[in-house]
């Protein structure tokens, strides 16, 4: 184990409570929102979305079905609006109420192309959830139907989210300070 990498600073942005309780408000505004005949289908952007997708899902009312997809950008750097899916959803959407989940909305191109796609295989209706908006980093425009919190540029781990793959399972979000 490489200890040097679990030593960073962290300083807490969003503690667990403060998820928990805007996580339930979400869920109540989601379910005032939907129609009775909704056909609603959530789809959690892996990973990082999985944690906030799963807390959504267990305060929603309006009955779901559950899938996931995963996206990469391509290379190593973030070349617009180039993504490329790593894992497709199990579940036909044609005609049903897709809500995408994820956890953070940085430029804004990895949402902009999944909410594309999924207009494009025919979705009733496409709508985002996003835990985290960047909204100083957006480099084209996604709205953002039910959004967490709005946060400054800095980089953020926890609750699904990663540097490195670590700290996704922090039950808060903190920026890492170095
Ligand atoms: P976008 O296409 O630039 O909007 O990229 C969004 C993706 O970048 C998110 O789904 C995260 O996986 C990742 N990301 C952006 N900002 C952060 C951050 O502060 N911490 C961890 N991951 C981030
Ligand atoms: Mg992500």
């Amino acid at each position: 184990m490489d200890r040097a990498k679990d030593s960073r600073t962290l300083r807490t942005l969003i503690p667990e409570a403060e998820l928990e309780r805007r996580v339930a408000e979400l869920a109540a505004q989601i379910d005032a929102d939907y129609p009775a005949d909704a056909d609603l289908v959530l789809i959690g952007v892996l990973k990082g979305g999985v944690f906030f997708c799963t807390d959504l899902a267990k305060r929603l009312k309006t009955p779901l079905c559950i899938d996931f997809f995963q996206t990469s950008s391509y290379g190593s750097g973030k070349t617009a609006g180039e993504i490329r899916i790593k894992r497709d959803i199990e579940l036909a959407i044609r005609g049903r109420d897709v809500l995408l989940v994820e956890d953070i909305v940085d430029t804004g191109w990895t949402l902009r192309t999944i909410l594309d796609l999924f207009r494009f295989r025919g979705a009733r209706s496409v709508k985002l959830c996003a835990l985290l908006d960047k909204h100083e980093a957006r480099e084209t425009e996604v709205p953002i139907d039910y959004c967490g919190f709005k946060i400054g540029r800095e980089f953020v781990v926890g609750y699904g989210l990663d540097f490195d793959e670590r700290y996704r399972n922090l039950p808060y979000i903190a920026v890492v300070e170095d």
